[in-house]
């Protein structure tokens, strides 16, 4: 099958070649964006392949169709990037991997949190500079601390059980419920209220719905901890990025790590180190000293990306074999249906 791949790096094209030989399709690459300027670029081909900052918005999906494309394969697990209702009207096929390694994403996220612990990021600068101070450097002991995980879905679970090795008391939020072995391992199933008053750190697992936009908003901010350490390694909009800020001024907030933000799309993946970044919020995040961000790099290991390559090519076989509609690999709108409290 035709398929032309977009927004892709190096580590794309060799992933995707490598896992082509077992497939066999026929394989074009652009390193541009899906977008209006673009998507002439996928006129003919059946299928494409995007990633998480390629918008596939109503406008999007309908010229795809007129263009004769079918297939939309998504080389990411997050979809709040497709209009799902606008793809299923259009007779689109979307297919993602949901899983391809949780524990990539999960100990980048125990990354984010040692580094902001224990000031990692500002230790290697000073040491590089011959400074060799400890003042502001000081953290605290992880082990009895307690650990807030919303979201025991994969990346939740891993996440949550390389904290209790730690020594961490955890607390899981999830809507669905907290898997039994999880409970037996010693977490504590928690309502969110809970979860955001007692935890020391609070770390994000859930997808972006309309349900978790601005999930920690001003009535999260307000029930959680002073001085708090809140980790988004899922999705840019759980958080309300302005009033995150306001709570790192009061102090409500005492250490912030991202690899998403809301407007990423305008910024990740690009070296934008010559250029005026013209987004203030953003620009704003990055001058607290208690704040580490990374470019959406969580998933980014050699692992992941192998097996990323292996699902996106076997979903556009299953969709060749029509095996697409009964796929768990498929974005449909039984994804959105809000989960059960
Ligand atoms: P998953 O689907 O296995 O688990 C998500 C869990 O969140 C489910 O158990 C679900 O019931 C729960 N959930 C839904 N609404 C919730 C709410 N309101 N409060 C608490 N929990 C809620 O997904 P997985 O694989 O664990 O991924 C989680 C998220 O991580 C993805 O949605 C994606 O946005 C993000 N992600 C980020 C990556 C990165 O490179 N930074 C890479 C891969 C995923």
């Amino acid at each position: 099958m035709r398929i032309l791949v977009y927004s892709a790096h190096s580590h794309d094209r060799r992933d995707l070649l490598a896992a082509n030989q077992r497939h066999g399709h026929a394989l074009d690459f652009t390193e541009a964006r899906l977008g209006p300027e673009t998507l002439r670029l996928a006129a003919g081909y059946p299928a494409i392949c995007t990633f998480v900052n390629d918008p596939l918005d109503a406008d999007t999906l309908a010229r795809l169709q007129a263009g004769g494309t079918g297939l939309i394969l998504l080389r990411c697990a997050g979809y709040n990037q497709v209009d799902v209702a606008v793809a299923e009207r259009l007779g689109l096929t979307v297919l993602r991997v949901p899983a391809y390694s949780p524990h990539a994403v999960a100990e980048h996220t125990v990354g984010l949190l040692l580094t902001l612990n224990r000031h990692l990021h500002r230790a290697y600068n000073r040491t590089r500079e011959n400074d060799f101070r400890l003042e502001g450097l000081e953290g605290f002991d992880l082990v009895g601390k307690t650990v807030g995980v919303i979201g025991a879905g994969r990346i939740g679970t891993v996440f949550a059980r390389i904290m209790r090795g730690f020594g961490c008391r955890v607390l899981i939020h999830d809507p669905l419920g907290v898997p039994p072995a999880l409970l037996a391992e010693g977490m504590i199933a928690s309502a969110l209220d809970d979860l955001l008053a007692e935890s020391d750190v609070v770390s994000l697992h859930c997808p972006l719905t309309p349900a978790t936009h601005h999930l920690i908003g001003a009535a999260a901010l307000a029930r959680m901890k002073p001085g708090v350490m809140l980790i988004n390694t899922s999705r840019g909009a759980l958080l309300d990025t302005a009033l995150v800020i306001e709570a790192l001024k009061s102090g409500r907030i005492g250490a912030l790590g991202l690899d998403v933000y809301e407007q990423e799309g305008d910024l990740f993946f690009e070296d934008l180190s010559s250029s005026i970044v013209t987004d203030d919020v953003f620009q704003r995040l990055l001058t607290f000293p208690n704040v580490v961000v990374t470019g959406h790099q969580a998933f980014f290991t050699r692992e992941a990306l192998a097996a990323i390559a292996e699902t996106t090519l076997s979903n556009a076989d299953d969709y060749l074999a029509g095996r697409a509609a009964g796929s768990g690999n498929r974005v449909d709108s039984s994804l959105l249906r809000p989960a059960p409290v």
